[in-house]
């Protein structure tokens, strides 16, 4: 029998190779019109983002917007709440986020930078699509029963079952097409797909179906081998200093074999080192690898470090002057709200004008 706790959802339960095929087909699209496309996509305020988050999808969404397309980027405050009664420091989180996003090349003059709670329209298309979908479809979702399985709570709230349904709305309200997201998402990216689908089909032509886009995320281990999460105290921050940096992958977990090689499967605490190296050195793993060779893990280690630190300092000192000024940041934001409400108006207006409730 299967239980809850032991679904771990794998890479056909959650559609990964389909993804993959049709993602390589948007980006050829996206690369001969990119003006065609909205893209929306963003995370939960819960405290700095790491080199994960930023090798995984930070740097693809700014290739994005300088590609030309409109790049809308949430800040998912409300979604803080699935997994804890609390959110905790929530405006200090908000602000490290739009500081990493701004650092990172977020550029606020061509991307939309916002918070969903302050978007009165979006979420009111909450009511509408909860009734789209089934009970049922809600507890199968494998994203969902994972994040049960981990979660600390004693009791699962009603908000864990539908932040789904409320992530439908933060694509649907800005009618985004591409959702540049990671592969754990796309449960939660076929809910907005089937609402999209059942709402135009019930009450007429509305919403596009939106895509996802899955980058070519490299996947990079935590300093202790495990996923890399702020809450397990093994990421290393973007925002983190030179020090901080050097002192986290000195700790970092290796393994017995001391000629350093590039091989995920047989070694991924090593080779994920190897990786970090190469990404910032824009460079071959297997080469990065072949250099070091014998001298063993602390000459990789030391590689490492220099890497990440020449790679990350501009972002670093970048982050460091906009962080003087939190008028800017708040600006930023005030403007993405702005702009953000604009569009949802008038998708609610359309919506209710579907569903023949303008009164
Ligand atoms: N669930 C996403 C995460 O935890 C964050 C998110 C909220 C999101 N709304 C979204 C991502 C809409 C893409 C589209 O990372």
């Amino acid at each position: 029998m299967t239980t809850i706790l032991d679904a771990v959802p794998d890479d056909d339960e959650l559609g990964v190779p389909a993804a993959r095929l049709r993602s390589a087909e948007l980006e050829r699209q996206i690369h001969e019109r990119p003006g065609r496309f909205r893209a929306l996509t963003g995370d939960r305020p819960t405290g700095r983002l790491h080199l994960g988050h930023y090798f995984g999808t930070l740097h693809n969404r700014v290739r994005l917007q300088n590609l030309g397309v409109d790049m809308m980027v949430l800040v998912a405050d409300y979604q803080v709440l699935t997994d804890r009664d609390v959110a905790d420091r929530l405006a200090e989180h908000v602000e490290d986020l739009v500081l990493d996003y701004l650092a990172v090349g977020v550029d606020p003059d061509r991307a939309t930078v916002f918070t969903h709670s302050a978007v009165p329209a979006l979420n009111q298309l909450l009511l509408p699509f909860l009734s789209l979908v089934s009970v049922a479809e809600l507890g199968r979702n494998p994203t969902v029963k994972d994040e049960i399985a981990h979660s600390t709570q004693s009791a699962v709230s009603g908000l864990m079952f539908t932040y789904p349904v409320h992530q439908a709305a933060d694509i649907l309200f800005c009618k985004a097409g591409l959702v540049p997201v990671g592969q754990d998402q796309l449960p939660h990216l076929e809910v907005a797909r089937t609402v999209a689908r059942r709402f135009n089909s019930r009450y007429g032509p509305v919403f596009p179906e939106p895509e996802a886009l899955l980058s070519a995320a490299p996947l990079l281990l935590g300093t202790d081998g495990g996923k890399m999460s702020k809450s397990r105290g093994n990421a290393i921050a973007l925002a983190a200093t030179a020090d901080e940096t050097a002192r986290m992958i000195r700790g970092a977990k290796t393994d017995a074999d001391r000629h350093v090689t590039y091989d995920p499967v047989a070694r991924p605490e090593v080779s994920s080192l190897v990786l970090l190296a190469a990404l910032c050195l824009d460079r071959d793993p297997h080469e990065v690898a072949g250099e070091i060779g014998g001298r063993g893990a602390a000459a990789l280690k030391a590689v490492v470090t220099d890497a990440v630190n020449d790679y990350f300092a501009p972002i670093r000192a970048r982050r460091a002057e906009l962080a003087l000024d939190r008028a800017h940041i708040r600006r930023v934001l005030r403007d993405g709200n702005e702009w953000a409400n604009a569009i949802a108006d008038d998708t609610l207006k359309e919506v209710r004008e579907a569903m023949k409730a303008l009164y």
